[in-house]
């Protein structure tokens, strides 16, 4: 069937388009490039045979969503377009509610005017806020998220849960991603972040390739095991097989489902350093910080509803994951400019 991708070029986006054309999917991409990469959708397409069309633009020009409606015999929209730098979102909330809010409604809108009703959503983690219970269930009381990212987030879902209220012909998938990490085994495709990484696993990996000297390292007083920051990293490659399993399970689902996407497994900071270690094989250099402003102690997922209504569960841990997003940054260690 013909998928529409919005944010294709981007990290999580590129993966799944991968994914789609693996399992014989034609796919529409809609990216203005602002944080994606032509190149990556080249990329792609040296990975797997199938069918891509690209558009250049923006989520929020309804003109255009309906031109491509118009065009292409899409049944289901994987819906990666955003902003998400969370300390940008403090700077600048307005585009931050502009893009995300506001470009979800227009492609809502646009869904429904094209009578298409499929929608998958990338939510996010964030959106539990910071709470002492872990692991964190899909009915785990919402929190407030702490930056204009988060609640742009848990703004969408919401707009989405009124949308199948009021309509009953729409099947809308919210996926809480928690931190997504890794890359293709090919290292062909990556994340490639513009700037200073704000993400552990990226900054780390610029360490080690020599762009940067030394992680900070934030806090080592929460009340974790080793008192540093405990997050659930999901490998790239699982987040994108349970977009597949979530867009297939709501052909026949009509109604707004919410799953988590995580392994069920947290791992703190040091971790990571050590996990990074025995993957280029020597120290990596870091110092002690404080803590970053919005930061929680701890993070991890229940997993349970997406294996129990999509049969997902992720298969890849932290080595594994670390090893891989490795492979991507030392074959190209300034992106997709190397
Ligand atoms: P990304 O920035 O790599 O990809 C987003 C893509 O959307 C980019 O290619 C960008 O050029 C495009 N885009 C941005 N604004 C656009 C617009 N107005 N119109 C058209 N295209 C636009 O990000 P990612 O890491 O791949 O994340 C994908 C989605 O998952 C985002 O919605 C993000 O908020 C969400 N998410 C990401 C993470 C994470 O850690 N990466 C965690 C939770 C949720
Ligand atoms: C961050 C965002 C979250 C967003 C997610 C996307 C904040 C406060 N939260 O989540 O809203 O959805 O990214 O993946 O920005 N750390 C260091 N040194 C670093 C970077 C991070 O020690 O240079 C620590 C952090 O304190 C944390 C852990 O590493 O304990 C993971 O941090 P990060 O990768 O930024 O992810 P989150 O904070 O979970």
């Amino acid at each position: 069937m013909t998928i529409l991708l919005t944010g294709g070029a981007g990290y999580i986006g590129s993966h799944v388009l991968l994914c789609c054309l693996e399992a014989g999917h034609a796919v529409v991409v809609l990216d203005d490039f602002s944080n994606g990469s032509p190149e990556a959708l080249t990329r792609v397409q040296g990975l797997a045979d199938g069918q891509v069309t690209t558009w250049h633009g923006d989520i929020r020009d309804a003109a255009l969503l309906e031109r491509i409606f118009a065009r292409h015999p899409i049944e289901a929209v994987l819906h990666f377009a955003g902003l998400k730098a969370v300390g940008e979102s403090v700077a600048n909330p307005l585009a931050y509610y502009d893009v995300n809010v506001g470009g979800s409604v227009t492609l809502a809108r646009a869904m429904a005017a094209a009578g298409v009703f499929r929608l998958v959503f990338s939510s996010t983690a964030a959106v539990y806020g910071d709470q002492a219970q872990m692991p964190l269930t899909e009915t785990s009381a919402l929190g407030q998220p702490s930056s204009p990212y988060g609640c742009s987030k848990l703004m969408v879902e919401q707009v989405l849960a009124d949308l199948c209220a009021a309509d009953p012909r729409w099947s809308v998938g919210v996926l809480r991603y928690f931190n997504p990490a890794g890359a293709h085994p090919s290292g062909r495709i990556g994340e490639d972040p513009r700037g200073v990484p704000a993400n552990l696993i990226p900054y780390a990996m610029q360490v080690a390739v020599g762009r940067r000297p030394e992680l900070a390292v934030f806090g080592n007083d929460y009340p974790t095991p080793d008192g540093t920051g405990m997050r659930d990293y999901i490998h790239v490659m699982d987040l994108a097989l349970g977009h597949l399993a979530a867009m297939e399970h709501l052909a026949d689902h009509t109604g707004h489902h919410i799953w988590n996407l995580g392994t069920g497994r947290g791992h703190s900071v040091l971790e990571v350093i050590r996990g990074m270690e025995r993957v280029i094989n020597r120290p990596l250099p870091w110092k002690l910080a404080p803590r970053r402003p919005g930061d929680t102690a701890q993070c991890w997922a229940d997993p349970a509803r997406a294996a129990t209504d999509l049969g997902w569960r992720a298969t890849r841990g932290l080595d594994e994951m670390l090893a891989d997003h490795w492979r991507w940054q030392a074959q190209n260690p300034e992106g997709y400019q190397s």
